[in-house]
């Protein structure tokens, strides 16, 4: 299942997965099922709902389990592509809670109501994507996107040294580059595509676990993609 972040679901068409995909907003789950063409949207499961709070994410368990039964893997790729609202001086506590809450916080209590369902399945897995934006400041105004997902990094590392018997694979990639789409492809950037090719192998091939996959290059995610370890 993937819990959230519908840019990387495409690639689960080449699998035999069954894919849940979890939105706030109906028509952006619309837009999938249209960019997913035939026998991938009968293994498409589409949910709307909003995993940022403990009931949320809770009801949002309830629904899926009614929807497929079975829950397998996760991938938690909780956030926003972009915030550069200006330097810190300038921002409010308000502005600071809601960072925090769409990188760190949601990305908690999914964890806390989906992570049980798998965490004892050795043949389960469960996936944090996160990025470099964490360890630097990607550029002048983006101090608040550094601490979300700096938060981000932080908590999947708490995740494994705090479970590091769990028999479920349990792995972040970090992607250390831009993520767009083939035709806004630039310096620095990778296709959403790539890297869902590259988490569909290393949840498919299950062979390393409690591990971070660094991704610095396309390169890396063709390795990913093809040896399911980087
Ligand atoms: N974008 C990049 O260039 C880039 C590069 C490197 C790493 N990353 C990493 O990728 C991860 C995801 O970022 P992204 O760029 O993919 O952002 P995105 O395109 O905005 O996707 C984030 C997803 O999180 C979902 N979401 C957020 N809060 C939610 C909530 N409370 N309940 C349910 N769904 C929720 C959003 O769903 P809805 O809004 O549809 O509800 C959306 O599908 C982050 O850790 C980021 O650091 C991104």
């Amino acid at each position: 299942m993937n819990l959230c972040g519908s840019r990387w679901s495409s690639a689960w068409r080449e699998t035999g997965f069954q894919v849940a995909v979890l939105s706030r907003e109906g028509g952006r789950l619309e837009k999938l099922k249209e960019f997913l063409s035939g026998s991938a949207c009968d293994r498409l499961h589409t949910l709307v709902g909003d995993v940022g709070s403990e009931d949320g994410a809770e009801a949002a368990k309830r629904a899926l389990l009614k929807e497929v039964g079975k829950v397998t893997d996760v991938v938690s790729s909780l956030g926003f592509s972009w915030w550069q609202g200006g330097p810190p001086l300038a921002q409010s506590l308000t502005e600071l809670h809601r960072v925090l809450d769409t990188l760190l916080l949601s990305t908690f209590t999914a964890w806390k109501a989906f992570f049980p369902l798998v965490k004892d399945n050795p043949d389960g897995s469960y996936t944090f994507i996160t990025g470099g934006a964490g360890e630097r400041l990607l550029m002048p105004g983006t101090g608040f996107l550094t601490l979300g997902a700096a938060g981000a990094l932080a908590f999947s590392l708490m995740v494994r040294e705090e479970y590091p018997d769990v028999p479920c694979k349990l792995n972040e990639l970090k992607i250390n580059m831009g993520v767009t789409t083939p035709e806004r492809l630039g310096p620095g950037y990778v296709s959403h595509l790539e890297v869902g090719e590259a988490v569909a192998s290393l949840v498919e091939k299950r062979i390393v676990s409690h591990t971070v996959l660094s991704a610095n290059s396309p390169a890396d995610l063709k390795t990913l993609a093809l040896e399911g370890k980087i």
